[in-house]
């Protein structure tokens, strides 16, 4: 389990909740256990070690030199995506494909002493990803490297420690020169957390348990745990394996106790079975999770704990029914994201996915794609708190290249390795239900070379060696019964790439075989933009292979849903497909979020995508709504576009609901009912008066009401923070939508202000964003334009508790003031 607070041993929580957990048992029969409340050194201890990094832009000559003076290097704390803070510019080499921001290679260091009381242990360093071409150095000696920018590894350290007095400097050179690598943007740096965990000699090794649960009725669940020990001691060590299982409302429901020798210098792996009586299911609806704690036991004296988070559940892909989860048909409403958080860049910040995940789920969104790799540990502890199913991908690439310097160069070398890793950090997450072998593998595609076979065949048994509890699938874009992978056999589940009009043939092209839309729609939308009229179907760009010349002039695409780009649909064509079959498992729509990079279908001004769902600040677009209609029961009703146009003009307006008949009114006048039916829009053709364009909607006894209004000129700003109160711990964040509004409070719809943010007290702002796609002014700044009448600041506590004020002005505005609290 992460914990966002700095300095807090991961192992020392997962003994205190559980101590507490057993205490609280342990009461109820009037006994008590508080004696096992008192801190015991000499157990693993897992420390975040984010903080107090010193970095350097540029290469270094002998940066992992101790000797080094880096005392002028710019200090900071982890994670850091470099490129974020740089400007926009078409000829950085990663593209306007990944995002037109600098890349180029950094220098990280970090001085650490350790107590002479960990002479005796092993250390470990572990990185949760950095982005690319990692070499790590302790104290001058090279402990190892990592090319693939999307990895979790660690190195044993403890061989070049110094204790005490000594200090130590782990060194660290990221190389993301080479580009362009990536088909999106990738951030660079170390931009992930770090962990330093300290155990005793015989210990679990990393990533070191397995927790599954073969057989799950409604009376009980059978559980296995496999847990790898470790000795790197040069005796035989006799040990007891505890496994002690407690459940969500924190009491123990299982234990189980080994005697096992492990021969020196060598790994055992001990498998357990226990019994969980009537088990609480993990699901969407109720995403309870279950944590094993692991004690090795010597001679009577712990010497290791360790804590796995799982989840009970069943699941089954059927060829004619789709998904099920615990039993219950349902299909997957997934969308695919890349990893960076908009403003942020690709410094992974909990908070920050956190709010994505709220926004989603708040749509109806239940499944997420770790397109096209895997994703920072974080993701998935969310997903598996807040009840997501996840396919999590390895690759975007295999031994053919899509971008000239991306991983298909070190794919022979490394694809064993990263995907092992994968699968072993990723797999006791109940969130994890597929497991992705690939994005579009260029070798699915010629029958006459048949590599890919090969290959897919290998990353398949790979997964199998280490996970059977989950189908291997891949995402083909190529639906024809040659294709390549499909043929090879590798896969237990088909993902289509897009094709939604192929799904069709499909149970007479592959009988009895599964699938789902891995990756569908395509969409394009600029938030808040309307191109009238709203009743023809644009495919853009009309030719892939040429400079694109149609769209409008300043690159907005309208928000109607009725532009995609030429291989996918709309969103509407696109869901009712997959609604449609019911051997459908679901789909992963391309994509949630707008991300920075790939803006289908403009190039320069343009930097980031239009296919999110929502945009890059967070902020929905209309079919946020759709989807919302459709896939929640909540009542639904909403209207677009705004109403500020020309007199006369020809406007369409549209709603999205759920309710069974709405009507509406331009000033107070019908402009006439209509029936949901099997419409997932409602529309009217309406000729533009100023005024008040009203919605009534009816669901049975509710009704529902909405309004757009004409707006005046911009008067004034509103702050709106989505939490006014935060975590004091410097990394916790507020995201303050900024409105501008006209003097009677309605949204003026194209305000395009300049607004300067002023903070003051424990918050620093950690990045501003509007959605625009082709804003080029830089994220880290203290002012930001609106687009469309919104813009975001990200506020972030500094490490102390007390009191931020942000103040938003703008000329010829009235400003606007809120404080927030940090605890
Ligand atoms: C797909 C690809 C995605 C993204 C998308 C844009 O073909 O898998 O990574 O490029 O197209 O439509």
């Amino acid at each position: 389990m992460r914990s966002n607070e700095n300095h807090i041993p991961r192992a020392a929580n997962a003994r205190l909740c559980e101590t507490l957990t057993i205490l609280l048992a342990c009461l109820c029969l009037s006994s008590s256990l508080a004696g096992s409340q008192v801190h015991r050194p000499g157990i693993r201890r897992t420390e975040i070690f984010s903080r107090g990094w010193r970095f350097s832009l540029g290469d270094v000559q002998d940066g992992q030199n101790p000797a080094l003076d880096d005392s002028r290097w710019r200090t900071l704390d982890l994670p850091h995506d470099w490129s974020i803070e740089g400007a926009f510019n078409k000829d950085n080499p990663a593209g306007v494909g990944g995002g037109a921001l600098p890349g180029g290679i950094g220098w990280y260091r970090k001085r650490f002493a350790l107590p002479v009381s960990d002479k005796d242990k092993v250390v470990f360093v572990q990185f949760d990803g950095v982005y690319r071409k990692s070499q790590v150095w302790i104290n001058g000696h090279s402990v190892g490297q990592r090319p693939y920018g999307y990895s979790s590894f660690g190195f044993d350290v403890s061989p070049f420690l110094k204790y005490g007095n000594e200090e130590n400097v782990l060194a660290v050179r990221v190389d993301n020169s080479a580009q362009p690598n990536s088909r999106w943007y990738s951030g660079s740096g170390i931009y992930r957390n770090v962990w330093l965990t300290t155990t005793e000699k015989v210990y679990v090794t990393h990533w070191g348990t397995f927790v599954r649960t073969p057989k799950v009725t409604e009376g009980a669940a059978q559980v296995l745990v496999t847990t790898q020990v470790k000795n790197a001691l040069h005796s035989d060590q006799a040990i007891t394996l505890r496994t002690v299982i407690v459940d969500r409302q924190g009491k123990s429901v299982a234990t189980a106790s080994t005697r096992s020798t492990v021969p020196k210098d060598s790994v055992s792996e001990v498998v357990q079975e226990l019994t969980i009586s009537r088990p609480q299911l993990w699901s969407v609806e109720s995403p309870g999770l279950y944590r094993a704690f692991t004690h090795i036991e010597r001679a009577g004296k712990e010497i290791d704990t360790y804590e796995t988070r799982f989840g009970v559940r069943t699941f089954t892909f059927d060829a004619d029914k789709g998904f099920s989860l615990n039993g219950k048909r349902m299909k997957i409403f997934g969308v695919c994201n890349h990893h960076d958080l908009g403003c942020l860049g690709a410094a992974i910040n909990t908070r920050a996915l956190q709010r994505q995940l709220e926004i989603l789920k708040a749509m109806g969104c239940n499944g997420i794609r770790t397109s096209h790799n895997p994703p920072a540990p974080e993701l998935l502890e969310l997903c598996d708190k807040m009840g997501f199913l996840v396919m999590d991908e390895a690759f975007d690439m295999w031994m053919k290249e899509k971008t000239t310097f991306d991983y298909h160069l070190d794919f022979a070398e490394w694809h064993k390795r990263d995907l092992e890793d994968m699968v072993l950090r990723d797999r006791n997450h109940p969130c994890v239900i597929l497991w992705s072998i690939g994005n579009e593998i260029p070798e699915q595609s010629d029958p006459n070379d048949t590599s890919g076979a090969v290959i897919a065949r290998e990353l398949a048994g790979i997964i199998r060696h280490l996970d059977t509890t989950r189908p291997v699938t891949s995402n083909c874009d190529d639906h024809k019964t040659d294709n390549v992978i499909i043929r090879s056999g590798a896969l237990d589940l088909i993902g289509f790439s897009y094709g939604q009009g192929e799904y069709r043939l499909f149970p007479s092209n592959f009988p009895g075989q599964k699938l789902t839309g891995s990756e569908t729609t395509s969409a394009l939308e600029s938030r808040g933009h309307y191109d009238m009229p709203s009743d023809s179907i644009r495919r853009w760009p009309t030719y892939w292979d040429r400079p694109f010349t149609a769209g409008n002039p300043d690159n907005t695409v309208s928000a109607y849903d009725n532009v995609s780009a030429p291989w996918g649909a709309t969103h509407e064509e696109a869901w009712s497909l997959v609604k449609k079959y019911d051997f459908v498992s679901g789909m992963f729509i391309w994509t949630g979020f707008d991300y920075l990079g790939e803006p289908t279908p403009y190039g320069w001004p343009s930097r980031s995508s239009y296919f999110g769902i929502v945009d890059l600040a967070g902020f929905p677009k209309d079919v946020y709504y759709l989807y919302q209609s459709e896939w929640t029961s909540k009542p639904v009703l909403h209207l677009f576009p705004h109403w500020n146009w020309a007199a006369g003009q020809k406007i369409d307006a549209w709603v999205y609901t759920n309710c069974d008949e709405v009507e509406l009114f331009l000033n107070g006048k019908s402009m006439g009912k209509k029936l949901r039916g099997d419409e997932l829009h409602l529309r009217w053709q309406l000729t533009y008066e100023p005024g008040t364009l009203k919605a009534v909607g009816k669901r049975g006894s509710e009704v529902l009401v909405e309004e757009r209004k004409t707006a005046s000129e911009a008067a004034k700003i509103v702050l709106e923070p989505d939490r006014k109160t935060i975590s004091a711990d410097g990394r916790d964040l507020s995201f303050v939508t900024v409105k501008v509004l006209d003097k009677s409070g309605t949204p003026v719809p194209d305000a395009g202000n300049l607004v300067h943010f002023k903070i003051a007290g424990e918050g620093r702002i950690a990045g501003v964003d509007n959605g625009s796609e082709t804003d080029l002014s830089p994220f880290k700044a203290d002012s930001r334009k609106a687009y469309n009448g919104l813009a975001l600041v990200v506020v972030q506590s500094t490490g102390k508790t007390g009191k931020i004020t942000l103040e938003a002005s703008s000329e010829g505005l009235k400003s606007s003031t809120v404080v927030l609290m940090t605890r």
